[in-house]
């Protein structure tokens, strides 16, 4: 059989990385293989995100520079799947007419057959969504959200020792600026019944790190049999898997980060040591703007009891600069919430208004594009201060890193010399590198740090010797 050859492009969240896997997974088992350029693929899809106006202009343009390769190759299929496919349906016909196909992220499990109509039906476009929000009963709406999670083929996965796990899809939370429950739909939580059997699964194939996903994941809840599951229950559950090595869960809502939730965390030991609670803005008025459902009062007191719990817990979080209305004093407001909290890292965003979400409809864009860049670049350059000096506490301490793969950038060496610079996460999620043998892959070894910046710390293997115990042959007898 001749290989058939995939291109495919991933924007946005973990969410789109899990998706954009399990969807290379299906081609594969129909003869695909990856290509890395557009030119000789077959099929080229892009994996789309929706959440700011930057992710959607990045694939009108990459499907712009298709135009011309679409007519010279008539028969290659181009598809746009995903969070944008969701929101812009057909108006992706209108802006890129050469597209073969639009699938919303609920519909990904059909993308093998689609993309086989569309090879034998060249020129006939088709379009598969789910219902809008408001387009039906809530559960003809959730269930054409349902996503996709077939069983997993190891083989397919980007590493082995590492995997998603989505617990929960959709979000109910409505963020008045954020366009996610609108393209992802209704929250709904998988049964803990399949997700203990996904990592039961996963686990007997060799993975050692598990990451729930969910947009609010934190949130989960689910009742089976009888039994009311809290979050909290299922990672205990998950715990009990034997050869599980990391629990990992992105991303948590500040304001369900409940005692029972920080106690399993704190207690259990395959739990990371890392929350990613996005606060979003420091200043209560802009918070209740953004309607994020909690005070900054609210949030502080969340970070406090996670820090006192777990002194070396990691926190990190997201920031929105320039949303409607912002005043320079909200803005310093901001400032002062990441010199109090000393976040781990924060991603920063430049308010981009969504069409069709609350805050498009009733609150007008009014910071200026240089004041959104200037007050982007204050607080970044004040997070990466914070994010050095809490590196640098590091120094000269051992950690222990799972090893993921080689760094992206590779040092210079000489001629013969082996080795390669690895990249691993500690257990409080800090990248570290290190020189090493790719054998140390998937491994979990002891690293000296002897140097640190903002993102990343540098160390080395710490090898251990292990002192020949002197057994002494005959205990001299005092005289
Ligand atoms: N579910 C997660 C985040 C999902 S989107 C949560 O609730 O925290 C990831 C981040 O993108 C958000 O945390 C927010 O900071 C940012 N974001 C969402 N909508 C945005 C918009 N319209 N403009 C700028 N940033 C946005
Ligand atoms: Fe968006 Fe808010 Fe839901 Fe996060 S919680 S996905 S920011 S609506
Ligand atoms: Fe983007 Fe969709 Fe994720 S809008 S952030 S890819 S859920």
């Amino acid at each position: 059989m001749t290989m058939k050859k995939l291109y495919i492009e991933t924007v946005g969240c973990q969410m789109n990385l899990l998706d954009s896997e399990l969807v290379v997974a299906s081609l594969r088992k129909e003869g695909y293989e990856l290509t890395p350029s557009t030119a000789d693929a077959d099929t080229v899809l892009f994996n789309t995100c929706s959440v700011r106006q930057h992710a959607e202009d990045k694939i009108y343009s990459a499907l712009g520079r298709l135009k011309n390769a679409k007519r010279e190759m008539p028969d290659k299929v181009i598809g746009v799947m995903g969070c944008m496919a969701q929101k812009d349906q057909r108006l992706i016909f209108q802006r890129a007419p050469y597209v073969d196909l639009v699938v919303g992220p609920g519909q990904l499990h059909q993308v093998p057959e689609l993309v086989r109509q569309a090879r034998e039906n060249p020129g006939e476009q088709r379009l598969e969504v789910s219902l809008g929000r408001k387009d039906g009963a809530v559960d003809s709406i959730k269930r054409s959200h349902e996503s996709f999670d077939p069983l997993r083929d190891p083989s397919m996965r980007p590493t082995p020792f590492q995997a998603y796990v989505r617990i929960q899809i959709g979000c109910d939370k409505f963020c008045t600026y954020c366009i996610v429950p609108s393209v992802r739909g209704p929250e709904q939580s998988r049964p803990p019944s399949q997700i203990v059997a996904e990592a039961r699964q996963l686990v007997s194939e060799g993975c050692k790190e598990i990451t729930l996903l969910g947009q609010t994941v934190n949130s989960w809840r689910h009742t089976e049999d009888g039994r009311a599951w809290r979050f909290s229950d299922l990672l205990y559950a998950l715990h009990e898997v034997d050869g599980l090595e990391r629990l990992r869960f992105v991303t948590s809502y500040p304001k369900d980060m409940t005692d029972d939730v920080l106690e399993a965390i704190r207690d259990l030991p395959k739990c990371v040591k890392y929350l990613h609670v996005p606060a979003q803005h420091g200043s209560d008025e802009q918070l209740k703007l953004m309607k994020r459902g909690y005070t900054i009062a609210e949030y502080r007191e969340m970070h406090d009891r996670a820090k006192r719990w777990m002194p070396d817990v990691a926190v990190t979080s997201d920031f929105i600069v320039g949303f409607s209305g912002e005043t320079e004093e909200q803005f310093q407001m901001t400032m002062d919430l990441v010199r109090e909290c000393r976040f781990k890292n924060s991603f920063i965003f430049k308010y981009s208004e969504r069409p069709g979400t609350k805050s498009a409809d009733r609150l007008p864009d009014d910071v200026p594009d240089e004041v959104k860049k200037r007050r982007n670049n204050e607080l970044l350059a004040l997070q990466n201060e914070i994010s050095e000096e809490d590196n640098q506490r590091f120094l000269g301490q051992r950690v222990e890193v799972l090893v993921e793969g080689p760094s992206k950038k590779q040092p210079q060496r000489e001629e013969g010399d082996p080795a390669v610079q690895l990249m691993g996460r500690t257990m409080c999620d800090r990248i570290v590198v290190f020189d090493g043998n790719p054998r140390q892959i998937g491994q979990t070894m002891p690293i000296a740090i002897y140097d640190a910046n903002a993102h990343t710390m540098f160390g080395a293997v710490v090898t251990e010797h292990v002192t020949p115990e002197v057994v002494p042959l005959a205990v001299p007898t005092q005289a």
